[in-house]
């Protein structure tokens, strides 16, 4: 385990925002995980846990508890003929766990390829692409309970996933760090079912895993959707909101709306469970805050409306404006509240009320 003086979430992050953290330590064992929870409630500090930083708010002021950085990045498969279980160390890069299981010919999460963050933060947010969600293959979640240090184990069924959701972010949030996840994969097809990707290979018929995985990556990076420095879109938390999830008659009077307002485009509405699901990006766009559109160093990103970019150099105060102003625009517009999907750390209760409730 180790600390160390300094450490600034902005490089932390992916949105680049945040201050410091007041205490930091490193952990790749239960043991260590233990030992710093110990640590930090012997002196009355909160600790947070912090991944790959894809899916994180961090506020100005930054942390003034524990900041626990896990770096478990294990992988072990036993294999059963064409069927394999996988435990993985919640601290591995998550793209390249799928990186593994595609050429090892295992199928289930090829369309996830190009996601950033780690492996620990796929449960928390049933992490999902292009059809595919981690939780239908996830088997069993280790976890360690914040309160007691001790280890417990999550099924499938008990994590409660549902669309980026699972219950690490409801009944049971913030309880819980997880430290290893289970998947269960088999050998077998990629699957091709969303609409983009299925345009993208019309002319390939059964494409291979790795063939899926790099077209997947190939419509991540053309909306600059995947981490890359040198991308000026790219300096962002991937979607910062939600699909909502609306009733049909909501949808209906969306759509109605739209065309009050002469938008020709049609709007995307899927059905999900009793749902529609809509699509935040379309929603933005459409109540004129158009791809691109800047508020100083914070903007859209100019693929993709579901991306708020920092250019360089922004705050998070900058940052949580602008998403406030997108969201009340769509309000206004559609009569849809937009719930956002970083993970807002450090921020004081009530100060995001306009952005989070
Ligand atoms: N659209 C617009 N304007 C925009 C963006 C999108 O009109 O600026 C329209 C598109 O034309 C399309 C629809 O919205 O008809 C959906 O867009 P897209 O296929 O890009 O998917 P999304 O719903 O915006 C979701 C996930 C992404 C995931 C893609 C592909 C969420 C919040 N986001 O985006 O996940 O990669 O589907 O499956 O569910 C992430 O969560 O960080 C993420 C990148």
């Amino acid at each position: 385990m180790s600390e160390s003086p300094l450490f600034l979430l902005a490089e932390h992050t992916t949105l680049g925002v945040g201050g410091p953290a007041a205490h930091w330590r490193e952990a790749r064992t239960h043991v260590e995980i233990q030992a710093a929870l110990a640590w930090a409630s012997e002196r009355g500090l909160s600790t947070v846990v912090l991944g790959g930083g894809s899916n994180v708010l961090a506020a100005d002021r930054g942390i003034d508890g524990l900041v626990l950085r896990l770096r478990n990045a294990k992988l072990q498969a036993s294999r059963a003929g064409d069927v394999a279980r996988i435990t993985v160390g919640a601290g591995m890069n998550w793209d390249a766990f799928v990186a593994w299981t595609v050429a090892e010919g295992f199928s289930g999460l090829e369309c996830l390829s190009g996601i950033p963050g780690e492996v620990g933060a796929a449960p928390l947010q049933n992490i999902g692409a292009y059809g595919q969600e981690a939780g239908r293959v996830i088997r069993r979640v280790e976890v360690v309970d914040r309160a007691t240090g001790a280890t417990e184990e999550l099924s499938q069924e008990a994590c409660e996933f549902g669309y980026r959701e699972s219950i690490f972010k409801t009944k049971l949030a913030e309880r819980f760090i997880v430290v290893e996840v289970e998947f269960e994969l088999s050998k077998g097809p990629a699957l091709v079912a969303y609409g983009e990707l299925e345009r993208a290979l019309e002319n390939e018929p059964e494409p291979s895993l790795l063939r899926v995985r790099e077209t997947v990556l190939n419509l991540r990076r053309a909306k600059s959707m995947l981490l890359d420095p040198s991308d000026p879109n790219g300096r962002s938390a991937g979607s910062f909101f939600v699909n909502p999830g609306v009733s049909h008659h909501e949808a209906d009077a969306v759509e109605e709306r739209a065309r009050a307002l002469a938008v020709h485009a049609p709007m995307p509405r899927f059905t999900q469970g009793a749902k529609q699901k809509l699509s935040a990006g379309w929603l933005i766009e459409h109540s004129g805050l158009t791809k691109g559109t800047r508020r100083g160093q914070v903007g859209l990103s100019t693929k993709h409306c579901l991306a708020v970019v920092n250019h360089g150099g922004a705050t998070a105060e900058e940052i949580v404006k602008f998403a406030t102003e997108i969201r009340q625009r769509v309000r206004d517009t559609f009569g849809v509240t937009l719930t956002p999907e970083p993970r807002p750390l450090g921020f004081l209760p009530g100060e995001l009320a306009a952005l989070y409730d």
